[in-house]
């Protein structure tokens, strides 16, 4: 994890990189056409992803961890159809990630510092976790700062700001009432950002991080948006509708008790307390654990990750919530 300076790819260079970490070209087109799927274009768009990334300039990315559990982290670590983490990472030069660099103390904050004052303007600045205003932001420090005055400074000086998992949109578990440390996401901190991109879910679906990262490197521009600023390929359409319990939901065919016979043969869960009609997400296309499951399809209702105060609004968690 060094600092690169900004040069054009080429894809000798680029096939290189993946042959040396065990990433064929087959897996390679298959990961740009799971790109192309999520960021919902035509299956015919994967070669000029192929081909955007394989000469992208690579851009410099810091990555800042303030009040968070790091499962988004976890989710960007863990990802590996086909290895989308060694290709995330092949992708971006990340200048500094607290939890998977090797410099530590004064070294890694010199990563930042370096990265922040040589490419002003041209880094990509990924937030995860929530930042506490309370007393002054006392509640988060890393290496003598408050997390608030490094978002501030880091935040306002990046090509782009993503804000991934619920916590850096807008304050996510530590804001739920109530909110010891005055929890807030980068839009409250850190507000008139020129481009900030929301990512929420408890945690981000690498998924979508990657593809909003690809969609840029393609088409030099960041994804369109909804008003929250969360892109409308991951949270255009709601999960009810996309449900693959949809129908039993028409039928009034509902689970009422976990493991009864009506669980066992997937019917709808709104009555154990699913919030699929109030959440936008593409959960049903994208799932997780590299695309093989997702919570209804697990058999647990949706507890709405990645909606506004999710914790407060949709707790008790197990009761039927509001259908219209
Ligand atoms: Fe699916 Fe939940 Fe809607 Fe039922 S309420 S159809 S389980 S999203
Ligand atoms: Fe979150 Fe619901 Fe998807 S809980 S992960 S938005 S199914």
């Amino acid at each position: 994890m060094t600092n690169t300076r900004l040069v054009e790819g080429s894809a000798p260079a680029f096939e290189g990189r993946l042959t040396r970490q065990g990433v064929s070209r087959r897996e390679f087109l298959k990961f740009c056409g799971l790109m192309a799927g999520t960021l919902a274009l035509p299956a015919r768009y994967a070669g000029r992803i192929a081909y955007a990334l394989e000469t992208a300039v690579r851009p410099p990315v810091v990555w800042l961890n303030f009040q968070d559990c790091t499962a988004d982290t976890e989710s960007f670590l863990r990802a590996s159809q086909p290895d989308v983490d060694d290709l995330l990472l092949d992708i971006l030069s990340l200048n500094y990630h607290e939890t998977v660099m090797v410099p530590s103390g004064r070294m890694s904050v010199k990563s930042l510092e370096d990265t922040v004052r040589d490419y002003a303007g041209q880094y990509v600045c990924v937030v995860e976790g929530s930042i506490p205003t309370g007393d002054g932001g006392v509640y988060c420090g890393i290496g003598g700062r408050t997390a608030l005055s490094i978002a501030q400074e880091v935040c306002s000086q990046a090509l782009a700001t993503l804000a991934v998992g619920t916590c850096a949109w807008e304050g996510g578990l530590a804001a739920a009432v109530p909110n010891p440390t005055g929890a807030v996401g980068v839009k409250d901190a850190v507000p008139g950002l020129a481009t900030l991109i929301n990512l929420p879910g408890c945690p981000v679906n690498v998924a979508n991080l990657t593809a909003t990262i690809v969609h840029f490197l393609t088409f030099q521009q960041w994804p369109e948006t909804d008003g929250a600023g969360r892109p409308l390929f991951a949270y255009g359409e709601e999960i009810h509708e996309e449900c693959p319990r949809h129908d039993h939901y028409e039928h009034d065919e509902f689970v009422q008790e976990w493991g009864d016979a009506a669980h066992r043969q997937g019917w709808c869960l709104f009555q154990m307390g699913c919030r699929g009609p109030d959440t936008k997400h593409n959960c049903p296309s994208v799932k997780w654990n590299d695309g093989t499951e997702w919570p209804i399809g697990a058999g647990h209702g949706c507890l709405g990750c990645s909606e506004q105060r999710f914790w407060d609004r949709h707790s008790p968690f197990y009761v039927p919530g509001d259908d219209d």
